[in-house]
């Protein structure tokens, strides 16, 4: 069995889970063409690593654990590193049952083994285990010594979740971010940007930020504070690739700063639904016109097909977002609809917007689109636009008039 060692006495415990189909139960982890389709036809070409880690010196610590679908190979590389010897730790980063599922089946293992954890961690591992461990309950820059190593604790609160923490090793610098800096993909050979393929991760790096952290802008900030502060060799992170190279940490923190502040780059999503594609025809008409105006990166998205996961990096990818939909039981077509409440919900801020739609006797869709835009705050900049049936000569003109100010303003900026 290989078992990276990623710094001097930290061994790489991780696994990938190329069985799931969505993470969490609702983020797919296959390719975005393919993510509507069934798992048995196409397998999960992507999937997802655990990430986990083990110190060894005078004292062990075992830094979070894995699903539960995959303990039994991770207690076979527990078992293999720790070679006979006793487990001192269990630091809990995030009690996600992603990274927490297995500390009940370690303990039982381990059974004199400290889980350590804030006073919200040992809360809440009291709502998902009934067994009873031997506990340390850890402070904000706390350190335990673990013999010629020792660590200490960052409290990220809603950095996913309200008790994560992240743990710092001082003598090699490591810091094992929990959520911070994931990525989905699994881990397919090495576990470092140093032995990975790092242009695979890229779209994923920011998939995964704008669907799992994207809402806590403000937490990221207040964490990127706080690690700017600290010398930093190596970021261990609870998914995705162990960062070991200098340019990899600061474009990952770089990113990381921009997208927790909203900002987005220069370009246009426009995303919509459509029954008879005429709703489709006036997200392309927007297209061209943007582009006759010089915007040069533009996505359009078919609400129907795509799974909102994808739609939701580009919207935290890109400044502009334009929304169409059809009038559909006199409301907004219901996956754009959907898409909307998921946009609320990671509370997207900063972003130049338009609504249009086509209706037949009911103009009410791009009406409601409209309104959310003015609810989320953001800077409409014309309409909104509509069109009886298919797109007609005076909706076009609009079209026109608004993908020019579009334009502008986001060229401008
Ligand atoms: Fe990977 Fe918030 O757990």
């Amino acid at each position: 069995m290989y078992l990276p060692e990623i710094k001097s006495n930290i061994y790489y415990l991780g696994v990938n889970d190329r069985k799931k189909h969505l993470f969490e139960n609702i983020v797919p982890e296959l390719y975005q063409n393919l993510a509507q389709l069934p798992f048995a036809v196409h397998g999960a070409e992507q999937g997802v690593a655990y990430n986990s880690y083990l110190i060894l010196d005078k004292k062990t610590a075992l830094i979070d654990t894995v699903d539960i679908g995959m303990m039994p190979v991770f207690l076979q590389k527990l078992q293999t590193v720790l070679q006979g010897r006793t487990l001192d730790y269990i630091v809990v980063n995030h009690m996600e049952p992603d990274h927490a599922a297995g500390i009940e089946q370690v303990t039982k293992y381990y059974p004199d083994v400290i889980v350590v954890g804030n006073k919200k961690t040992l809360q809440f591992i009291s709502y998902y285990f009934t067994g009873k461990f031997n506990t340390m309950e850890v402070a904000e820059g706390q350190e335990i010594s673990l013999g010629e190593k020792k660590i200490s604790f960052i409290f990220a609160p809603m950095v996913h979740w309200p008790e994560v923490m992240l743990t710092y090793e001082h003598d090699t610098q490591t810091i094992f971010s929990a959520d911070a800096f994931g990525c989905f993909g699994t881990l397919d050979g090495g576990c470092t940007d140093a032995t990975l393929d790092m242009e695979r991760y890229d779209e994923e790096y920011l998939r995964y930020y704008s669907n799992i952290v994207g809402k806590y802008g403000n937490p990221v900030q207040q964490l990127l504070k706080k690690i700017t502060a600290i010398d930093i060799s190596t970021v261990a992170p609870s998914h995705g690739p162990v960062l070991t190279q200098k340019e990899s940490i600061q474009k990952l923190v770089k990113l990381y700063k921009r997208l927790s502040l909203y900002e987005g780059e220069t370009g246009v999503v426009i995303v919509y639904g459509s029954m008879y594609g005429n709703t489709e025809t006036m997200a392309e008409a927007i297209a061209g016109q943007l582009s006759l105006n010089g915007v040069q990166h533009i996505r359009i998205f078919d609400a129907s097909k795509t799974h909102a996961s994808y739609i939701i990096r580009d919207i935290f990818r890109y400044k502009g977002l334009i929304i169409g939909s059809p009038t559909y039981n006199s409301e907004i077509y219901p996956v754009v609809s959907s898409l909307i409440d998921k946009i609320a919900g990671y509370g997207v801020k900063n972003r130049l917007f338009s609504a249009f739609g086509s209706y037949t006797w009911a103009d009410q869709a791009s009406k409601k689109i409209a309104d959310f835009g003015q609810k989320m705050g953001w800077d409409t900049v014309y309409g909104p636009i509509s069109t009886q049936g298919t797109l007609n000569e005076c909706a076009f003109e609009e079209i026109a008039k608004m993908s020019k100010l579009f334009a502008i303003k986001l060229l401008q900026k």
